[in-house]
């Protein structure tokens, strides 16, 4: 199995914002995925059902009643049928997924240990797990047991050889002060402005997640322009995260009331900047420019002469692409070092050339190629 540590290739299509698209399904997330075309999906995040098999009302200790999940939709009558639900949506998503695509399922102790052998049996390839810890995690009311603080995300290929899933590591790398991610994320619950409440008051959904987490999802394991689908859309966590990133997205939901808050929730969103989601490239990623292609291109013409910043020293640009100082001749990077007296220089953040506003870098002008590479 080979990871793909590209992040966003230089060389990645172009995303059209325009044609990415949002919706949500209303019905039975098994049959409406089976009608997707097979291999045709890039990411899937699911938040099934808990089956919290809740027993009777759960109080505080002022006997105040706890808001808890006791929803139809997260009852089943036995494990056994548990397990049935879950092969049947799992599978039917698989289907939908393209063989380099990842599936994402966030669960707790009740359903994850289930889901995640059954993930196994159908031949999902487990990358990671990931601990969500809630910063502010509802206290265990009955106190006889530890609060629960926290949920488990499998993050799992289609099999085993898949082969170029998408890993923004170098992204994510870059976000956590240049500090491989690690694999438990402190992020709060979904509260204030962000929890979608009724006219009474209430909260439209007992699970709503954070966008905080979703959005962590998609910026790790998805691009802009990619197909993002949930199963179980409830608010349109999802959706609303993919619509503000630049992603398309399909989401089912067979509970009516759910459907109309996460479509009203989902048209409200306005996507980011095209700019601010490009695909990001490390030094160590971006596609080798050499020095003459500079000349090739017109951007510096031979005999033009590279300064340091200070214009203190000064080279010659020749029309093979050598420069000279003095008698020396030979690469940006070696008489940069001889220039300096230094025994290694980076020519390109070394040298500039002269502007009508004053000197600029060549690695500007190395970037300008760059950026007209990854357009192509
Ligand atoms: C745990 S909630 C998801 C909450 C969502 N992540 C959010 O942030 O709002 C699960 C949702 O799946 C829906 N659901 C349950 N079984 C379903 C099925 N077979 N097909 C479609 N939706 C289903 C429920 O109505 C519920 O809204």
């Amino acid at each position: 199995m080979v990871e793909s540590r590209r992040g966003a290739s230089a060389r990645a299509p172009r995303t059209n914002f325009e044609s990415a698209s949002h919706r949500i399904i209303l019905g039975d997330c098994v049959a409406e995925m089976s009608k997707l075309q097979a291999g045709s999906v890039d990411l899937v995040f699911a938040d099934p059902p808990y089956n919290l098999q809740l027993k009777g009302d759960l109080k505080r200790p002022d006997e105040s009643h706890v808001d808890a999940v006791d929803d139809d939709w997260d009852k089943f009558d036995s494990f056994s049928a548990y397990d049935d639900f879950t092969r049947a949506w799992l599978l039917a998503a698989r289907r939908a997924m393209k063989p380099s695509a990842t599936i994402w399922v966030i669960g707790s102790y009740h359903n994850i240990f289930r889901v995640g052998a059954i993930m196994q049996d159908l031949g999902f390839w487990l990358l990671n797990d990931i601990v969500w810890r809630k910063s502010n995690p509802m206290p265990n009311f009955r106190g006889r047991r530890f609060t629960n603080a926290h949920e488990t995300m499998i993050w799992a290929a289609r099999d085993e050889k898949a082969k170029g899933y998408t890993f923004n590591y170098e992204v994510l790398k870059a976000a956590n002060e240049d500090v491989q991610a690690r694999s438990d994320w402190l992020i709060p619950l979904c509260t204030g402005e962000e929890r979608l409440k009724g006219a009474d008051g209430k909260k439209v959904h007992p699970t709503q997640k954070p966008e905080g987490l979703l959005a962590r999802v998609l910026l790790s394991s998805s691009k802009p322009g990619d197909l993002v689908i949930d199963p179980f859309n409830g608010t349109g966590t999802t959706g609303a995260v993919a619509k503000r990133l630049g992603r398309s997205y399909i989401g089912f939901e067979r509970d009516k009331t759910y459907a109309k808050a996460a479509e009203a929730r989902i048209a409200k969103v306005e996507p980011l900047p095209e700019e601010s989601l490009a695909p990001f490239m490390t030094a160590r990623e971006a596609p080798r420019v050499a020095f003459s292609e500079l000349i090739e291109r017109g951007m510096i013409m031979p005999g033009t002469k590279l300064f340091d910043a200070k214009k203190k020293l000064g080279a010659l640009v020749r029309a093979d692409g050598a420069i000279m100082f003095g008698d020396k001749v030979g690469s940006i990077h070696r008489i940069g070092a001889v220039a300096q007296g230094a025994q290694a220089c980076n020519g390109w953040t070394f040298w500039h050339v002269e502007t009508k506003k004053g000197l600029k870098l060549i690695d500007e002008l190395r970037a300008e190629i760059r950026a007209g590479m990854a357009a192509e």
